[in-house]
């Protein structure tokens, strides 16, 4: 009558397979919030009680808690209402959690949407086509940003940047009276239309996501510079490959560190990677507010520098 799986972890448990695997091999979901729980029925429910008691009932000590602000959101909630005691690992591709330099998955994905860019290349240069990549990174660009350099895209289009149709068309035109046929741009999902518009998908259940600014662009890139263009969307093949070894050695140091601060007895922090170190910041920082690109930061003055648009 058990109302929960528990699976009890040992080190040989981490014998080497773990870590070369994407997604959760616990089985946690991402997108429940227990204080609005959707029933089955599609009635709404505070189920926060019933882990609460569950968490009391295995006599768990402490939760080490991986994920981004929303995961955060809800541990923080969780904790001040059951007293529970928690460390956070920061675990997002999207990189937005304010106080780390990373999180953990952040490079994987980069290495995947690099690789998309380096596979779209030969067919942009084959055919004489602009090819745009979409990318995900909710409301930070900096997925596409990193990306966008690594793998040699001409334009890179992130929500913390206003476009125009025609920056990107004088972009496209440059490159060619230069003699180069092809173009690669890579756009993060959270673009809007030049009007303002947020481009989502509506998913079964009415969910939203960001989704569609890749094949809004398509079209008006071809119309206004008369190239053929063609449109990738990466989705989540960004979030399954086998982790990167920057992604490996940072969740292992980030999960040593939060394990070390159980033991120490210091809870309410996520533990933060700043500067090559592990350090501990307390959890409200952390998701105070989501950090997205600086327009005048230091990898957007290299883009530009590089000869890179921004569609501005
Ligand atoms: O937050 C991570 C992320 O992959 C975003 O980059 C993306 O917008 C979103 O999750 C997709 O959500 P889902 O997996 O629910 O489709």
């Amino acid at each position: 009558e058990e109302p929960y799986a528990v699976k009890t972890l040992k080190p040989d448990d981490f014998n080497g397979f773990i870590m070369r695997l994407g997604g959760t091999v616990l089985g946690t979901t991402n997108s429940r919030n227990p204080f609005k729980y959707t029933m089955a029925d599609g009635s709404i429910v505070d189920r926060s009680d019933e882990i609460i008691a569950g968490m009391k009932k295995l006599n768990i000590d402490a939760v080490i808690g991986i994920g981004g602000d929303g995961s955060f959101d809800i541990l923080s909630r969780l904790a001040k209402k059951g007293n529970l005691k928690f460390v956070g690992i920061p675990k997002t591709i999207d990189n937005d959690l304010s106080m780390t330099d990373l999180a953990v998955g952040f490079d994987t994905a980069v290495a995947v949407a690099t690789e998309a860019l380096d596979r779209l290349q030969p067919t942009a240069a084959s055919h004489d086509r602009v090819m745009i990549l979409e990318v995900m990174g909710r409301d930070a660009g900096h997925i596409a940003l990193h990306a966008g350099i690594a793998g040699g895209a001409d334009i890179i289009l992130i929500p913390e940047i206003k476009y125009s149709i025609e920056g990107i068309a004088k972009k496209i035109k440059d490159i060619k009276r230069k003699g180069r046929n092809f173009a690669l741009i890579i756009a993060s999902e959270a673009v809007k239309s030049p009007e303002g518009e947020k481009m989502q998908v509506v998913y079964h259940g009415g969910e939203k996501r960001y989704g569609g600014i890749a094949d809004f662009l398509g079209p008006k890139i071809a119309e206004a510079t008369g190239s053929e263009t063609r449109v990738t969307v990466l989705g989540h093949v960004q979030r399954g490959a086998s982790p990167t070894y920057n992604d490996r050695l940072l969740a292992h140091a980030l999960g040593v560190k939060a394990v070390d601060m159980v033991n120490e007895g210091k809870f309410g922090h996520m533990v933060a990677w700043q500067k090559m170190r592990a350090v501990e910041v307390p959890i409200e920082d952390a998701i105070k507010e989501c950090r997205t690109v600086d327009p005048k930061g230091s990898l957007v003055y290299t883009a530009r520098s590089l000869g890179i648009s921004f569609g501005d």
